[in-house]
């Protein structure tokens, strides 16, 4: 197709000749009066206002015309398709280049531009139509999909909008029938049927986009075929593109896609996927838009509703990601245990095609009925609905009924829905536009006057254990197994609404009372009129931000719009020239903060060329995700410790990790073997590489009985080439704050399990960082203040045994850099309730890695 894209046109410019009526009149015969020369002079002032007045009218209204009518035009393009339902299909249809395409194609665009003439305010602004495909309908009709464009006054775009609308209504009616050409048409004449025509999002008919790219594929049974965007996996997909993939079905079938990578810049205003229950990007057809990253674990697969889907990729100019692969193939239309007759004690069902997303445009029923007496009871383990700017009330769009009564939305793992008799009706819906993945669920007969033998019975009627009851975890969802607890001194905090919630969580930075019980208290005690400082003083709430170091420490002057100068502590950040300046965390934040912009110097550290946006369950990382990550080999037993990168001649890990023993001569730098750029164990990719050591300088003040200052540097025989794969982490200055509460990464090839086995492909996990009183409590005060704690609440995320000297990197809100905040050192056991990970905390350090290594 030609691009999309067409000039306005505009009229000629305005007529200069307008200028010859300024001159001046002829003077007239000298001998005339005083009062008739000054009656005179009177007329030709008056005349000359009267011409200027008009004059100045007159460029208004060229203004007008011009800026207004011209500048005020949009391009307006509506994409459609309908049944032709007078028309044989041919196979040649499907290729666009075909002559058979070319001959229907300008019959349709014939017949389309007759059918907009009906309505005058089409016909004014219309431009054209251009057929973009045809498809057949499981009845050998042709299905047409074609994109109409507008050029429009914006005044006029609602009235456009709704001309069109008035158009695919017009079947129903005699006249619009007519107007359709569906009664009395002429012989030839193509009959058009179940049209359907919606304005194209805007952001792909965007002027800066070049061109439109056109794929057609068409799926054959027992085979797949993939498609992937321009230049994947190797290189960015080019900017400002708009392309598309039309996939086609035999009649009879659906469209089955499932992506195999999936790596888009975040922001979907920018660059976006979208998949279509259509062969146009008609927006009532949208199954779902895409962008961000997704891991390889949770790539969804979709289904059409028929035997066609169009995949559409838009980019802009910034930030070009590697983009997707996707399979298509093509599944019979019937899909199994789509409703039906269920009996029984218990059994299960999900949406249409689970794990799939379900099909646009589907409905199911199904009957359940348990034996007589017993009740009925279905647990969802899996259950959403989304569709975009739907708020989950009345649920109008997808939805499942239980004894209609309608859910959609999301709701968690094991939402529980019961009967009051032995049968349940469970009616599953979607519309035509946004799909999800609907849900899995497991249905059982329970005695109605014993829900849940043995276990507790939540409000909710999900059943627990009742070892669970006041634990301080929600295990029923909805708070029940957490009220009316006795709280126990010793491990609880005592919420003032009444949940008791273990002591480890208290001042981590997070509500989890939910009246802020166990985050009152946590620094010194101010009244309500005054801020804390981090010394313990208060002072009152206006002299923050004042410009005046009145804390002591500068922690009122910390977090402020504008930096200023101040004395020096131990929390100001010490500028090259000495200054300190107020503000926290300044490095690298692409703002200059200190005079001598030494704030912003270095910063060639903690960025990642693809960064992932989403992470959803799964632990793996993706290629590239942290490439700073380090494996440490000790040369004929492998994997041992971890490490970071922060130059291309350095690296920082545990110290200890260089013991000796008396197996391993671990001290000796030629005993190892590093790895950078390393995603997989035993795998060497190209963006990986292999490296020998100069030397390792192991802290001086090492303490192998406590683990206090566990850190060591290490040097590469030669400087390794940074590249996407292998890219150093940000140094925190001594100054950089990581608060509790904070939420940091751990990465590493240890054990996924306690007394579990190392991990082949580079793991990650996020941890927050805990209170260090907390910590302490928590760890037999065996925590200095060299050492930061980080982990889940929960238990069960942790480092683990050879994550050791690996990174827990911390993202800076403001810069989106990553700093080195910690260095894996101990634990006890791993991910063990209440028991967080500790780590070196390299803040501490700072000047001893410049003093060693120069970085
Ligand atoms: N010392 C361990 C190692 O050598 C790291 C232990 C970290 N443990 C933990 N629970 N965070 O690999």
């Amino acid at each position: 197709m030609e691009p999309m894209e067409k000039e306005v046109n505009s009229p000629g410019p305005p007529d200069d000749s307008l200028d010859a009526s300024m001159q001046f009149l002829p003077d007239s015969e000298a001998k005339k009066m005083e009062n008739t020369r000054f009656a005179c002079r009177t007329i030709v002032v008056t005349v000359l206002i009267i011409l200027a007045a008009v004059l100045a009218l007159l460029v208004g209204l060229l203004v007008w015309h011009f800026h207004l009518r011209t500048e005020g035009r949009v391009k307006k393009v509506f994409s459609g398709s309908m049944t032709i339902s007078n028309h044989n299909f041919l196979e040649e249809y499907e290729d666009y280049n075909s002559v058979q395409f070319k001959e229907l194609a300008s019959r349709v665009s014939k017949q389309m531009k007759g059918v907009y003439s009906h309505e005058p305010i089409l016909s004014r602004y219309y431009i054209n139509t251009i057929v973009q495909a045809f498809s057949e309908a499981s009845n050998d009709t042709v299905v047409a999909y074609y994109l109409s464009e507008f050029n429009v006054p914006v005044a006029k775009a609602s009235a456009v909008n709704e001309a069109i609308k008035s158009i695919e209504q017009d079947e129903g009616s005699k006249q619009g029938r007519k107007r359709l050409g569906l009664e009395h048409k002429p012989s030839n004449s193509l009959l058009f049927k179940n049209m359907m025509s919606g304005a194209v999002d805007a952001r792909m008919v965007n002027s800066n986009l070049r061109g439109h790219f056109k794929n057609a594929h068409h799926a054959r049974t027992g085979e797949t075929g993939f498609i992937q965007s321009p230049n994947f996996p190797n290189s960015p997909y080019p900017p400002n593109i708009y392309t598309e993939w039309q996939l086609r079905a035999d009649p009879a079938h659906r469209i089955r896609l499932e992506f195999t990578a999936l790596n888009l810049e975040k922001e979907c205003q920018n660059d976006f996927i979208r998949l279509y229950d259509s062969l146009v990007p008609t927006e009532k057809q949208v199954m779902v838009e895409k962008c961000g990253y997704y891991n390889p674990t949770e790539q969804p697969m979709y289904l059409s509703s028929g035997n066609v889907m169009l995949v559409t990729l838009v980019t802009n100019g910034e930030k070009n990601f590697p983009g997707f692969r996707a399979i298509y193939s093509q599944v019979p239309i019937e899909i199994q245990g789509c409703g039906g007759k269920l009996t029984g004690m218990n059994g299960t069902f999900s949406s249409p095609g689970f794990p799939s997303y379900y099909p646009p445009k589907i409905q199911c029923v199904w009957d359940i009925e348990v034996p007589a007496g017993k009740h009925v009871r279905v647990k969802f383990n899996k259950f959403s609905m989304r569709e975009p700017g739907e708020t989950p009330n009345h649920c109008p769009k997808d939805y499942l009924e239980i004894n209609n009564h309608r859910m959609c939305g999301e709701k968690p793992a094991n939402t529980v829905r019961s009967s009051r008799t032995n049968q349940m009706t469970v009616k599953f819906f979607s519309d035509m536009s946004y799909v999800d993945m609907g849900f899995s669920a497991e249905f059982e007969a329970f005695q109605p006057n014993n829900p849940c033998p043995e276990q507790f019975q939540c409000d909710n009627d999900v059943c627990v254990d009742p070892k669970l009851k006041c634990d301080g975890y929600d295990d029923c969802g909805d708070m029940s197994d957490e009220r009316d607890c006795v709280c126990s001194e010793e491990i609880h905090v005592k919420c003032k609404n009444g949940f008791c919630k273990p002591k480890y969580w208290w001042c981590d930075g997070v509500n989890d009372c939910g009246d802020n019980t166990d985050e009152e208290n946590c620094g010194p005690l101010c009244k309500t009129w005054e801020v804390p400082c981090r010394n313990g003083r208060c002072v009152p709430e206006h002299k923050k931000c004042d410009g005046h170091n009145d804390c002591g420490d500068g922690t009122d002057e910390s977090e402020c719009p504008r930096s200023i100068v101040l004395s020096c502590s131990e929390y100001t950040y010490k500028c090259k020239n000495n200054n300190c300046i107020s503000k926290q965390n300044p490095q690298c934040d692409g703002e200059q903060d200190c005079e001598d912009g030494s704030d912003e110097e270095d910063c060639d550290c903690g960025t990642r060329p693809y960064k992932s946006s989403r992470i959803v369950g799964g632990e793996e990382s993706s290629e590239g995700e942290w490439p700073w990550q380090v494996s440490l080999h000790m040369r004929g037993e492998g994997h041992v410790c971890g490490a970071s990168v922060i130059s291309s001649l350095w690296l920082i890990t545990a110290a200890h990790c260089v013991q000796d023993t008396e197996k391993f001569k671990y001290s000796q730098s030629d005993q190892w073997e590093v790895y950078l750029g390393l995603h997989t164990q035993h795998h060497a990719s190209e963006g990986s590489v292999q490296k020998n050591l100069k030397r390792i300088i192991s802290h001086p003040e090492y303490d192998p009985k406590t683990y206090d200052n566990d850190i060591a540097l290490m040097e590469l025989d030669s400087p390794v080439t940074l590249s996407q794969n292998i890219w150093p982490i940000c140094l925190p200055a001594a100054t950089h704050e990581f608060p509790a509460g904070l939420d940091v990464w751990i990465t590493g090839w240890g054990q996924t399990r306690e007394e579990g086995s190392l991990a082949t492909v580079l793991q990650k996990a996020e941890v927050r960082i805990i209170n260090d009183t907390v910590c302490n409590q928590l760890m037999n005060n065996e925590v200095t203040p060299r050492m930061i704690c980080a982990g889940v609440l929960t238990g069960g995320v942790d480092a683990c045994q050879g994550d050791s000297g690996g990174p827990m990197s911390s993202v800076d809100p403001d810069s989106g850099r990553l700093f080195l905040a910690g260095v894996v050192s101990w634990g006890d056991g791993c991910g063990r309730k209440n028991k967080p990970g500790v780590y070196t905390r390299v803040t501490k350090y700072r000047n001893w890695i410049r003093e060693e290594s120069g970085v």
